[in-house]
Parts: C-alpha cells; structure tokens; sequence
C-alpha cells in the first residue's frame, strides 16, 4: 500500500501522504520509492501545472526520517548514500517540472522541512501543533536531505543556524516572521489556500523563484566569517566538545557558502554518514526511544486501569515547590485549591504562581487572556473549603514526618471516597507518611524537581498497598503536566536522590582530602553535567542536603555516610545560595561569584591543598553514582533500567551523550566496570564495593540493553 495518494483538482495534484498504519508520516526506503512513483506520474501528465503536499495524519506533517532507518545502517558509507538518495529526491522535488507547495499542519520535524523546503511554496496552518524543526542535532546526527544548504538560504545564516544548532521548535508565526514559511492560514483553508498557489505557481502568476531574506552580515564573506566564528566559539564553550554533530552542522552550512553548490550537498551527506555513527548519536537515539516508550507507559506492569480524569487538584504547602504545582497544573487547565495555614504564606504562593505564568506571558507564549484564565484556576484558602470534590490531593508541607500526618488526616476527613493523597517529599519514605493514613492504597508520592515549571521529571514512587488505578491515574497527571514521568518503588531517597547520594559525599570527600572546590566541579563539568557538585549544593542548600544525607546514610550505612565537609561547612551557618553563603561567593543579589577561598578554614582539610587530577575526581563520582543505579535495578527500586538512565539525565543532568548511569554500565562493559571499582574500593575501602548485580552481569557476560535492533 502507497502511503501516497493522488487527487487531482482542476490541474493541480494534491498528494497526501499519510503512512499506512503508523501515528506519524516519516520517511524510508519505501516511502521514498513511492515518492519517485510520484514524480515520474507527475512528470508524465503534462495537464498537471502544479502539486500539493499535505499530510493525512491529524498532528504531523512529517515528523522527519524515520528512525528505526538508522539502526539498520552498517557503515559511514551506507548511512552517506542514503542521504545522496534524499538530495536526489529532493533535487526532483526543487527543480521538476511541476512546482510543489507544502501544505503544513502538526509537527513538520527533520526530513520532513527539508521536504518543505524543496518546495516552491510553505504555507502554514494557524494553529499550536504547527511546529517546525531540524531536530537531528538532539539525535547527535545532522540534517541529512538538504536543510544545512537549504535552510539557510531560506531564512538567512543566522536564523539558520540558531534552528541547526539547538533543533528548537519554531511555530507557525514565527515560521512566516522569520521566511520559514511564505504564508500562514486558518487550518480549515490550507488545502484549498494551497491549491490555488500551486495553480499560480503553475500559470507563472506567482514566481517559483522569490528573493529570500538575508541579513547584512549574510551578504558578505566577512559578515559570514564572523557569524561562523562566534557560533563555533558558542558551541564549544557550550557544549565542551561532547556533541561533534553540532561542529559537523557548522561545517556542512560553511561548505555551501565557500564551494559549489555541489560541494555543499557532498559535504552534507559525508558528515550525516560520519555522525550517524558516532557513539554520541547511539546514545542520543536510546533517549529518543527510552521517553517515546516512557509516554505510553501506565505505571502498572500487566493490565492498568484506566486512569481517573483530573480536573481540579488541591496543593497543601503554599511555598515554592507547591507554587511551581499549582502554576504548572493551571497552565494545564486544572483547577487548583492552594492551602497552607496562615493568610500571608497563601498570599506569597499566589504571587509565586503569578510570577511563574507571567513569565510565559512575558515570553508571549501565551496571550493576556490565557494568562488571566490560567491564574483565575488558583485560588487560595486557609481551611479545607473546596477539597470535597478534588480526586488527587498534592502536598508539599515542611519535610517532617509529624507535619505530613497530621495534614495526611486533616485531608483525609474533607477529601472525596477514593481521592489520591500525593506527597511531594524528597525524603521520607511513601510508606511512612502512608502509615498514618486509613487506605494507605490511595497514598502515592510526587517528588516533582525544582523549579518545577522547568525542571522536566517526575518521579512517582509506590508502595507495595498503592493501588494500581492509584499508579495509572498519578501518571497520567504528570504526564499531562508535560513531565516525562518514571514510577519507582519506595525505599530511601527513591532513585534520584539516592543515586546523587554518593555522587554528592565523593565531591565532599574529595574536599576533605583537600582538592580544591573549582578543580572537583570543572571536573564534572568536563564529564558532562551541567553544573559541578559543589556548585549543586551550594543550590540546593547545605541544610537540605545535610538532612537527606544522614537520611541516606541511616538506611544504607557506612557507603553513604557524608563527608565531614559536609558537615562542618553547615555548622559553620553556611547554607549555600540561598543564605548568600557557601562554598562561592554571592553578591547582594545573590549573584554567584568564585570560590570563597575562607570556607577552606572551616573545612578538614584547612588551608592546604592538595592536586588531584580531573581523570581521578571524574572516575570517583561518575563511577559512584553508576553503581548506585545499578544497586537500585538490583534492589527492584526500577522497573527497568530505562527508567534509570531518563531519571538520571532528566533528573540530574546526567550527561545526555553518555546515555545515563546504566548505558555507561553497557559501555564500559561490566567486567571492566567491576575491575574498576574495585580498584577504586581497594584506594576507599567500603565506598565502592562493586554492586552484586555488576558482579554478576560481569560473570555472565550481559548488558542491560540489547546490543542490536531497538535499544528499548
Ligand atoms: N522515526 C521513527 N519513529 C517515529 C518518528 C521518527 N522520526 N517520529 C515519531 N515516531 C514514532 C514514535 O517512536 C512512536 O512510535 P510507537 O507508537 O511505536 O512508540 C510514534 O511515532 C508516536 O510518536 P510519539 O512521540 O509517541 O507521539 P507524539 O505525538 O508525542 O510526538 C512527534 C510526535 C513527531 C512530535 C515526536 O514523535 C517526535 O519528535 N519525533 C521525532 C522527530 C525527529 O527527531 N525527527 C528527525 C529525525 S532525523
């Protein structure tokens, strides 16, 4: 079956390409065989003036190549010709005879811009779906059909390679601003709008060949010189050379400004060749698959109830965390009770969810009015008025196990039969706060990371009583939310938190060795994270990290036991950013400064340093927080070791070209990984005991990921 039909209109084609059987249109050998079948009828008919492309599917376009393709290349070479193959359709597409206008409505990602920019014409349908992109970069590929030599030539060397180098969506409005696209309808007029340009383009009533925006400093090799040197220098300083994709699109965009128009295509096929097999890519492409699985998982292994409609949600604890709640949850639609004890502290929430939206309102991703009505979803209260009809309950109070039970019982006497009680804890354990209710099977946690209108995890974490349309119907909110949500099993510190655990005490014990605070955390950041460990505590604040620390090492014992540092620093009042006092220096504002050189005083270690190599601080941290998350598959924390490595990346800022913690167990290889710790082990005795299950994995000679085929 084609995934293209044709209709014709009055001397235009109108071919919709809609893939049989799939949710999106994408491109693959076969889809491109039929496209040429196309062409080839298209060139033949001569009382076809012009053609239109337009999708079948409701949201996509074309959401690019397809991605299962990659996996089936075997070389550089191989993935290089299927990319010659794309320009050569592509090619057809441009300078056929008949002129193409594309009729774009939903997500148009990857090859299928490129697609669009072939075409004579872009129209865009007015609407929040139409979204365009060059993602490939996110996939650690590059362009592969044309859009390095295409895109910017359509829009302008700058324009272009903002879109190239991040992969970032451009919706429609700023597709039309920008030259991306030429017109922009109402969704309900693209085809006949389309239709009556492709008839015009056919008459010659509208050039085929139209001037094209481009910036002063486009016009000019020097102007481009410039342009090209700070987007390499950004690059590099972003991205500390671990993507080459982002260097290779750079490459491919000059190679069409200094050679031929040939040389450019030529340059873009070998470079799309050269990344698609780069670790970094096979890497990037697992994430790729690990969330767009994570989407369809319920919660609930076997049959899942389904989950409850949520439409109005109350949120006890007015503070931050319980503000970037509500915020998030009425930027959804969702109605929100917001309680907390006292009239100020409600007060302070609200502004705090006014702040959040505003700042969507100040970026106009949404209008005045969406922002009014957004806001009008929260409203305060000071008693439980307005909780008799709310099916999910989210508590984010004062991290005390006495406070949660008696803000546990107080909801459980106004809330609905069946209602969820939800705590966003960080640290106590479901079970416990579970323990005061009277159906602990309604009781579930929500450890949702700060801020949380940024930060893109949510971990669920049930006990063995959560019932499973408990589990189904608290995903199913994240997910609405927009959070790529993993479900964990209770026990200290859930997962993120227990993995950053001994990630955290090794930064500390390093500092009570004596190496210096910027060398541990331009380490990390060297190893890919987006920010150092010292820096992250000085965040996240001495006194919380304080307190989960000793929760951890309570639980697991001498392995996790934090460094004196840790300790002292704390006890010397310094909270970190948030006290304007830490290990850095912070100015009134709170702006982060250097190091603060006096904080040594009053650690272990006091005024005398000691070198320790980035290698040495990169190898004790990664690999202690790699065992950990092999310690939490081994320990049945995870459902599957995908959800380790999203929660670590997602969570953390585990860095996304190594996959995350357990992809690195599948890198190095277990056996190497067991050599390793021990080694470690033998330099720290008890802090890097080598996991059982690594031990094992080692013997047996396994991987957590299939080796070939899709990785999830
Ligand atoms: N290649 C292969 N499969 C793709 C795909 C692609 N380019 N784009 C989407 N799919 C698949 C997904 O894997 C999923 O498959 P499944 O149902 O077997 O799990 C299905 O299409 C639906 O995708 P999903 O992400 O769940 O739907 P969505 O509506 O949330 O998002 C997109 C749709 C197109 C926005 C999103 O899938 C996407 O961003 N795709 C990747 C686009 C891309 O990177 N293209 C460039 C390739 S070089």
């Amino acid at each position: 079956m084609s995934a293209l039909s044709v209709s014709m209109h009055d001397g235009v084609a109108v071919v919709t390409f809609d893939l049989p059987g799939e949710p999106v249109n994408k491109f693959s050998k076969a889809v491109i065989a039929d496209f040429v079948a196309v062409f080839d009828q298209l060139e033949r008919d001569t009382s076809v003036v012009g053609a239109v492309l337009i999708s079948g599917k409701p949201d996509t376009f074309i959401a690019g190549a397809d991605i299962d393709g990659f996996l089936e290349f075997t070389s550089a070479a191989d993935a290089t010709r299927e990319s010659a193959e794309g320009h050569k359709l592509m090619d057809r597409l441009e300078h056929g005879r008949v002129p193409w206008v594309a009729a774009i409505n939903g997500a148009c990602l990857g090859g299928g811009l490129e697609t669009s920019l072939a075409c004579a014409y872009r129209i865009v349908a007015d609407s929040p779906r139409t979204v365009l992109a060059l993602p490939e970069v996110q996939l650690g590929l590059i362009p592969g059909a044309g859009g390095t030599q295409r895109l910017p030539r359509t829009v302008g060397l700058q324009a272009a390679l903002d879109m190239i180098l991040t992969g970032k969506n451009v919706r429609a409005k700023k597709a039309l601003q920008s030259g991306l696209a030429d017109e922009m309808v109402h969704p309900n007029i693209l085809r006949e709008t389309a239709i009556r340009r492709a008839r015009e383009l056919g008459t010659g009533k509208l050039p085929r060949v139209r001037p094209r925006k481009s910036s002063l400093l486009d016009g000019n090799p020097l102007g481009r010189a410039v342009v090209f040197r700070q987007a390499r220098a950004m690059t590099l300083k972003k991205s500390r050379g671990h993507y080459p994709a982002l260097l290779a699109a750079l490459e491919a965009v000059a190679a069409g400004y200094h050679g031929s128009v040939a040389d450019g295509f030529a340059t873009e096929a070998r470079l799309f060749g050269e990344m698609a097999f780069t670790p970094v890519s096979r890497q990037l492409v697992f994430l790729f698959y690990a969330t767009t699985s994570l989407k369809k998982d319920t919660g609930v292994s076997g049959d899942a109830p389904p989950p409850k409609k949520v439409e109005k949600i109350g949120v006890l604890g007015t503070g931050f965390m319980g503000a970037g709640i509500a915020a998030v949850s009425a930027m959804q639609g969702v109605a929100v009770r917001f309680k907390d004890t006292q009239h100020a502290a409600v007060a302070k929430g609200l502004a705090a969810v006014r702040d959040v939206l505003n700042e969507r309102l100040k970026k106009k991703q949404v209008t005045r009015q969406q922002f009014a009505d957004q806001l009008s979803l929260v409203s305060g209260t000071v008693d439980y008025t307005g909780f008799s009809n709310v099916p999910l309950l989210i508590e984010a109070v004062f991290e005390d196990l006495a406070v949660k039970h008696a803000v546990l019982k107080e909801a459980e006497a106004v809330l609905p039969p069946g209602a969820i009680f939800a705590t966003n804890t960080s640290t106590i354990p479901i079970h416990k706060i579970a323990a005061a209710s009277r159906d602990a099977s309604r009781v579930v946690g929500m450890h949702f990371f700060s801020p949380v209108h940024k930060m893109p995890l949510l971990e669920v974490i049930v006990t063995p009583q959560t019932a499973p349309d408990v589990v189904a119907t608290t995903v199913a909110f994240g997910r609405k939310l927009g959070k790529t949500v993993i479900v964990v099993n209770d026990a200290p510190g859930f997962y993120v938190n227990r993995i950053l655990a001994p990630y955290i005490n090794e930064a500390g014990k390093l500092l009570d060795e004596g190496a210096r605070i910027e060398v541990i955390d331009t380490a990390m950041l060297d190893y890919g994270f987006p920010v150092g460990p010292v820096t992250l505590l000085d965040e996240v604040g001495l006194d919380v990290a304080g307190k989960s620390g000793a929760i951890m090492a309570a639980a697991f014992g001498g392995r996790l036991q934090p460094s004196a540092t840790l300790g002292k620093v704390l006890a010397a009042g310094r909270l970190g950013r948030k006290g304007k006092k830490g290990f850095y220096l912070y100015d009134e504002t709170g702006k982060k400064g250097g190091v603060d050189a006096s904080v040594y005083d009053v650690t272990p270690a006091g005024s005398s340093r000691i070198d320790v190599s980035a290698a040495d601080i990169q190898e004790r941290l990664s690999l202690a927080m790699v065992n950990e998350a092999v310690r939490c598959v081994e320990d049945g924390i995870l459902r599957a070791p995908r959800d380790g490595d999203i929660g670590a990346v997602f969570g953390i800022g585990f860095p996304p070209f190594r996959g995350g913690p357990l992809r690195v167990v599948d890198t190095i290889g277990a056996a190497e990984l067991v050599k390793r710790l021990e080694a470690l082990n033998a330099r720290f005795p008890g802090r890097f005991e080598p996991a059982r299950l690594l031990r094992d994995m080692a013997a047996r000679g396994t991987t957590f990921y299939p080796t070939k085929g899709k990785p999830v």
